[in-house]
């Protein structure tokens, strides 16, 4: 996969990409990564990428003419054409999650704009980017950082880039659903103990305490997932004495509550 990143900022994106597992996939030749200054492709001699926003109001525009460039330099360099995801990082755009690091890992090429100010000329929405991501409802003071986010996600995705100790079948999301709980030596810290079902040897078991505690984490943290995916009777029959469970604490308290009043 290659990846280029226009930006004002290109060190602050080159200093996160020299580490951990980004800089382990450059190594390994998995992700070939190009940060682009913006200020390069500027028409004037003082390098000016941004102006005054038409019709008034505070804030400044990026303007297209630097941006068009280095996007047709960058694209026009490649032997296969119209193969590139361009997409502009702004609060405006679909949010990102997993599903959408797995659709963009599979892509060969992709072309990330970093926004700022208040924005981008909107002729280069209207006729260069093909995806708008936003990585949440809230605004950060550029695209640098929500672009790094999103290349990190993807590019520990890429085949070969975590080895199987860091394997990422079972992330949280990865399934649709949170992680269950992990425990590490010591067994006993501060007279708390790691379930002794977990001890045991007994692989049957423990997928099933797994996929149990998964399920009751995303029941209890994130209920929204499990309405986007499909759940086996094994599943449903767990939520459902999960859910009774709940009904009976929240009750027993409830009771508890009262009779103290
Ligand atoms: N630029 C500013 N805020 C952003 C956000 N939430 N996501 C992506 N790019 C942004």
């Amino acid at each position: 996969m290659v990846i280029d990143v226009i930006t004002i900022f290109p060190q602050m994106v080159k200093e996160i990409i020299k580490e951990s597992i980004l800089k382990r996939a450059q190594q390994k030749n998995i992700v070939k990564i190009n940060v682009h200054n913006l200020r390069d492709f500027a028409l004037d001699k003082h390098s000016v990428v941004d102006d005054y926003s038409y019709g008034g109001g505070a804030g400044m525009v990026l303007k297209p003419e630097p941006i068009f460039r280095a996007v047709e330099k960058i694209v026009g360099k490649r032997k296969k054409k119209g193969k590139t995801r361009i997409i502009l990082l702004t609060p405006q755009g679909q949010t990102f999650n997993q599903a959408k690091a797995k659709e963009l890992s599979q892509e060969e090429h992709l072309l990330f704009i970093c926004g700022h100010y208040e924005g981008v000329d909107e002729r280069v929405r209207e006729n260069l980017i093909t995806d708008e991501v936003s990585i949440g409802d809230y605004v950060l003071t550029g695209g640098e950082l929500a672009a790094m986010v999103i290349i990190d996600s993807v590019v520990r995705i890429l085949p070969g880039v975590l080895n199987k100790k860091e394997s990422f079948e079972n992330d949280s999301f990865y399934q649709g659903l949170l992680d269950y709980p992990h425990y590490t030596r010591p067994r006993r810290f501060r007279r708390k103990s790691v379930p002794n079902l977990l001890l045991s040897g007994n692989h049957a078991r423990i997928r099933k305490w797994r996929r149990q505690k998964a399920l009751r984490n995303t029941l209890n943290k994130r209920p929204d997932l499990l309405e986007k995916i499909a759940l086996s009777g094994e599943d449903q029959k767990i939520l459902e004495e999960l859910k009774r469970k709940k009904v009976k604490t929240a009750t027993t308290r409830l009771v508890f509550k009262s009779a103290n009043r």
